[in-house]
């Protein structure tokens, strides 16, 4: 098995960009499996910068893009990404980016509701990215859904808007927000059909052929463990599974598709959005975490939530995702601290938990426990090997490893692709 699936193991925003660049240069075909433009990957190819939200990174190394049947596409985002990189040179042709038949498409009143939704909550608000994430994939479940391989059948259009409708303008108009009308999305949907009609592919059969042939195929994840549907902090997650064991279902790969399972996670811990984070720094550290850092959403420009590395939540992000590995990113943000902390586990009503508890009160509820250990004077940016690393900075590591029960199996020390210290090559596990 030559395959990868990366996946972030915190609250995303882990700087996977990089990572999956890097791997992409040595896979054969890259695919997204879950998510949507809610994502955001900064790829830095040498003077180029690529924000890509929905794109597969491979694209930017010539490789084959593959958006699977788990993804939720904005075809208008869509069709715009492609047409920003390509105005930055890249060449995204019917050869090079394959769209699953099956996809459900995110359409305009998915993010009016998403927002709409939102608004009404006030103080409860999820602080979703408002891009229609969460409506797309309950249309999905509730087979209501448009998928791509509808546009080709237009004269059924008709009554797939008028189930769509019923249920969205019967919840905007009680949210108090306009409504939409059939003729508008109609249009839509027929100005954006063979624009992305073109890329549509039987993705599922033409991995399979991939597999036979002993391709590598590289997973891309969105988001994070802790962001997962089922396994995240829910209610504050996002609406996908974002697990490496989602790679086969949302690709149409069986269940052993997701191979060696890379899982980063930044040396302290970043959140955007509502919910909890019991490591969270709300002083003068936690600022310049966010300083040095850059700790600002690819996506929406919001400011991320600050904090100490969470090795417990490491933990249960490595049980639950299935990581065999950890790449471990932005140690170089951590230089100069006198010292550190690494939550290591909670108390909850006054007894030590060691595990994240289920209940959104009691998740409120938890504080961290900390092991303090000592910081270092020395730089680690742009350190290539462990000899240039500081004492006190391997040691950090090798805590964090007895945490999270898991190897660092990569070390990221800048945003330069080759400031990389390997241990193990994912693809050759
Ligand atoms: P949604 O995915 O837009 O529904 O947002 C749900 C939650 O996931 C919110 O807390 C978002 O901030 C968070 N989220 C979604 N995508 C990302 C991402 O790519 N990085 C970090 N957080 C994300």
């Amino acid at each position: 098995m030559s395959n990868v699936t990366v996946i972030g193991t915190q609250w995303g925003d882990e700087g996977k960009g990089k990572i999956v660049d890097w791997l992409a240069s040595r896979a054969d075909v890259v695919v997204r499996f879950q998510g949507g433009h809610n994502a955001g990957h900064t790829l830095v190819v040498g003077e180029q910068v690529y924000k890509l939200s929905l794109l597969p990174s491979g694209l930017v190394r010539g490789k084959t893009g593959v958006i699977g049947n788990g993804v939720v596409v904005d075809p208008e985002a869509l069709l715009s990404e492609i047409a920003r990189v390509t105005s930055q040179g890249l060449k995204v042709t019917p050869e090079t980016l394959l769209i699953a038949e099956n996809v459900p498409l995110i359409l305009p009143v998915h993010g009016a509701l998403d927002r709409a939704r939102e608004a009404a909550r006030g103080d409860r608000k999820i602080g979703t990215t408002g891009r229609g994430i969460g409506p797309a994939y309950e249309d999905k479940v509730a087979r209501r859904a448009i998928r791509l391989c509808d546009l080709t059948e237009p004269e059924t259009l008709d009554w797939k808007l008028d189930e769509l409708l019923l249920h969205h303008n019967t919840l905007l108009a009680g949210l108090g927000a306009p409504t939409f009308e059939k003729a508008d999305l109609m249009k839509h949907l027929l100005d954006i059909a063979p624009k992305i009609l073109p890329f549509m592919a039987a993705t599922w059969d033409i991995l399979e052929a991939e597999r036979r042939k002993g391709s590598r195929i590289l997973f891309e994840g969105a988001q994070a463990v802790m962001l997962d549907v089922d396994h995240g902090t829910y209610p504050f997650v996002t609406s996908s599974n974002t697990i490496a064991s989602n790679a086969g279902t949302g690709s149409g790969m069986g269940p052993g598709a997701a191979g060696f399972v890379l899982g980063i996670a930044k040396a302290y811990t970043t959140r955007v959005g509502e919910g909890p984070f019991p490591s969270e720094l709300h002083d003068e550290i936690g600022r310049q975490l966010g300083e040095r850092g850059h700790e600002f959403g690819t996506v929406t420009g919001r400011p991320r939530r600050c904090g100490w590395f969470d090795a417990a939540m490491v933990r249960h992000a490595v049980r639950v995702g299935g990581v065999s590995g950890i790449a471990l990113t932005k140690l170089d943000v951590l230089d100069g601290q006198k010292e550190l902390c690494i939550c290591v586990g909670y108390e909850l009503d006054g007894k030590r938990v060691d595990r994240f508890p289920s209940s959104p009160a009691a998740q409120a509820r938890v504080r961290p426990v900390f092991e303090t250990v000592e910081g270092w004077s020395g730089s680690t940016r742009g350190a290539r090997s462990w000899a240039d690393l500081p004492a006190e900075a391997i040691k950090y590591i090798r805590r964090i490893e007895e945490h999270i029960e898991a190897p660092v199996t990569l070390l990221s020390t800048s945003p330069e692709r080759d400031d990389t210290i390997l241990m193990k090559d994912p693809f050759d596990s």
